[in-house]
């Protein structure tokens, strides 16, 4: 292999950069030459491709985002946008496809494999919610920055004897969430996969409060419910001031942690060790500490994603 594309894709990720720097200088490595694809699938259509230097991936490993830009783009689900994508890849030359990001980057990675045109997959996301992969690169600090709004919000709300409802992201995956309340001792942790009974957790709450608590921490993954609402309905029966606060998009952000600079550089520079070996049509991961790959069609359809009930199950014996 002689020429292979690097791009990222769907919501960015701290440690994205450090993946691209060790996909590039590896590659470097082999005489491989690598082309950038700007903003995801959206520039590999329109064919926004440039080749990257050693030096055009300085300075970066420290860097939160990704310099290559992204994008949502979901006119890659027609084949004929896809078509006139390989199209580009062939024109520069390029035999194979690094793809950085979460599991809908993922499909069209393995769409374009299909397709015949060989791509490597490396999880990118904060929400931790990739198959083939026990953590996604990103996730972790992530963690860090949720762990640390808690730690704030926990501060503010003693003083004022506050119940604090926290949205975390994490789409409909409750990791971020169960691993931030064992970390910030959250009071309540509701995620999506066990579904969310309100009445039960209000009157929880409320018998807390009874029993002389003066002060909670909600922890609660995002799309489970408005959280504004439930502050107003738990406000009103416990008569303790209740704020909801969501996180949003500054748990996307921010320089990336150790472990997330070192996944990233593992796996960047694995998935082109597998491409110089001919291997292509997989996806990366990190299983019981070692990289892994599996077939990236098989990952996306038929590898579950256990739920981490021993941690969840932490969260309430803890709080
Ligand atoms: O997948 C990462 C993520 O931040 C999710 O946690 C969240 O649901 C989504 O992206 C938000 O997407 P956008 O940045 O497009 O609003």
């Amino acid at each position: 292999i002689k020429k292979i594309g690097v791009l990222t894709s769907g919501g960015d990720a701290p440690g994205m950069n450090a993946a691209v720097r060790a996909v590039v200088r590896t590659a470097l490595s082999k005489g491989v030459d690598v082309y950038g694809v700007w903003d995801g699938y959206l520039g590999l259509h329109q064919n926004r491709i440039e080749q990257l230097a050693r030096h055009d991936v300085s300075d970066l490993i420290n860097r939160g985002g990704t310099f290559l830009g992204s994008a949502r783009f979901p006119e890659f689900k027609e084949e004929s946008v896809r078509r006139e994508a390989i199209e580009n890849m062939r024109q520069h030359g390029m035999e194979a496809l690094v793809v950085i990001g979460g599991d809908g980057s993922y499909m069209g990675a393995k769409r374009l494999t299909e397709m015949g045109f060989p791509c490597i997959g490396l999880p990118g996301t904060i929400d931790n919610d990739v198959a083939g992969t026990d953590f996604t690169i990103g996730f972790h600090t992530a963690l860090n920055t949720v762990l640390d709004a808690i730690d704030r919000l926990r501060d503010t709300c003693s003083s004022h004897h506050r119940i604090a409802i926290v949205e975390i992201m994490g789409r409909y995956c409750g990791d971020l969430t169960i691993m931030a309340s064992i970390g910030s001792g959250a009071e309540f942790t509701i995620v999506p996969e066990k579904g969310f009974d309100e009445e039960s957790l209000i009157q929880t709450v409320a018998d807390d409060v009874t029993a002389g608590k003066k002060h909670s921490i909600i922890a609660i993954t995002e799309h489970v419910t408005d959280v504004s609402a439930l502050a107003k309905r738990i406000e009103a029966r416990t008569g303790l001031e209740t704020r909801a606060t969501i996180l949003g998009h500054i748990q996307r952000g921010g320089v990336p942690c150790a472990f997330d600079r070192v996944l990233a550089s593992q796996m960047g520079s694995y998935a082109v060790e597998l491409l110089s070996q001919g291997v292509g049509g997989r996806c990366v991961g990190i299983q019981s500490n070692k990289l892994v790959h599996h077939d990236i069609v098989d990952a996306i359809e038929n590898m579950p994603r256990p739920f981490k009930q021993d941690l969840y199950d932490l969260t309430s014996l803890l709080a």
